[in-house]
């Protein structure tokens, strides 16, 4: 007899990105995402907003998902929503959306983390990474390293203790007068330059990260660097992304050497919206290379903010029937437990 397969609708609505997959038996047949440009003219995501955004888009982008990949609500075994972290009002929607759902098709609910579900993005394709596995995890509102003992169990073995990698970047790149998110201008720039301005990388003990006193020093160099020269930033605005994209990258490439030291694993990704920065790659690679280590960095579309990785995460917890029931609320600063 042939057994009946798993089809998922999952959801992920916890910043600024609406996005919806359609997943069966674990591939992806179906990843839309709707990106809110609104916030670009305010430098920086606007809680507000983007949850009226999410309002706007999210049935639009289901409705999508679903033609996409042919599949009709009523083939649905499950739907997988993103629980936390993120924006109150963004969680908001994705959850009330998916709980609705759950509940007229009378299927069950499943909660993901939706740190967790940047770590699954590397079970979305081939080669899967062997467990136990590690894992830096670099996005806009966070920077850990993980280490994945099985689908189901993960442990954060660092993390910042002020801001994440990517929001140094979107910040620097704010003094810099660049767009938000500054990240990838900054990659693109940086390719035009050279690391010539030495910053001082944090020194924080253990596997644990600082980026705030970066900022700081940006802040001041150009400040001072303006009064001598007020053309200064225009001027070497490649060497300052160079500098600074350089700086970032050595101090998570250094913590990554140190995790794969400490616990002797030498199975290594990165994920996350920073994972898409070309030195970050190129650097992860060299090093994977001296190190002897296998290395896995998702797709590009998976990297940043998408339902592909949310619904991947469903699935496995669909196979080991981790649901939740209809008092599921969203939790801004869910922590990263293991699965
Ligand atoms: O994972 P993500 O899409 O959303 C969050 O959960 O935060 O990550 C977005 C972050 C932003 O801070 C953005 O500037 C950064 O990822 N980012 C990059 C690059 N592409 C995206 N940072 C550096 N270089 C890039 N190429
Ligand atoms: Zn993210």
């Amino acid at each position: 007899m042939a057994t009946k397969s798993i089809t998922i609708l999952a959801i992920e609505s916890s910043c600024d990105d609406t996005s919806a997959s359609i997943v069966r038996d674990g591939r992806l047949l179906s990843n839309l995402i709707s990106n809110q440009d609104i916030h670009r003219q305010y430098g920086g995501v606007v809680p507000e907003l983007a949850s009226r955004e999410h309002h706007k888009e999210i049935l639009p982008v289901v409705d999508a998902a679903l033609k996409h990949s042919g599949v009709s609500l009523t083939e649905l075994s499950a739907i997988g929503f993103t629980q936390g972290p993120g924006l109150l009002g963004s969680l908001l929607v994705g959850t009330a959306f998916a709980k609705g759902l759950a509940w007229c098709l009378n299927v069950p609910l499943i909660a993901v983390n939706h740190m967790e579900a940047h770590v699954m993005a590397h079970f979305i394709d081939d080669p899967k990474p062997q467990l136990p596995f590690i894992c830096l995890t670099v996005s806009g509102g966070h920077t850990q390293i993980v280490l994945i003992e099985s689908h189901y169990k993960m442990q954060v073995l660092g993390t910042t203790r002020d801001d994440a990698a990517g929001e140094a970047f979107d910040k620097i790149g704010k003094f810099l007068g660049l767009d938000y998110p500054a990240g990838p201008e900054i990659d693109r720039l940086a390719a035009l330059g050279k690391a010539t301005i030495p910053f001082t990388k944090p020194s924080v003990d253990g596997l644990d990260f600082s980026f705030s006193g970066l900022k700081t020093a940006v802040m001041y160099h150009l400040r001072d660097q303006v009064l001598a020269e007020p053309n200064y930033i225009q001027a070497h605005l490649h060497d300052i992304c160079a500098s600074v994209q350089d700086t970032i990258v050595e101090v998570l490439m250094e913590k990554l050497v140190k995790a794969s030291e400490v616990t002797g694993i030498k199975e290594v990704g990165i994920a996350g919206g920073v994972s898409a920065n070309s030195h970050l790659r190129k650097r992860f690679e060299s090093q994977g290379a001296r190190l002897g280590w296998r290395i896995y960095i998702p797709d590009f579309q998976y990297c940043t903010d998408n339902a592909g990785m949310i619904g991947i995460t469903s699935h496995y917890k669909f196979l080991h029937q981790k649901f939740s029931d209809q008092s599921v609320t969203p939790d801004p600063r869910l922590k990263m437990m293991p699965l």
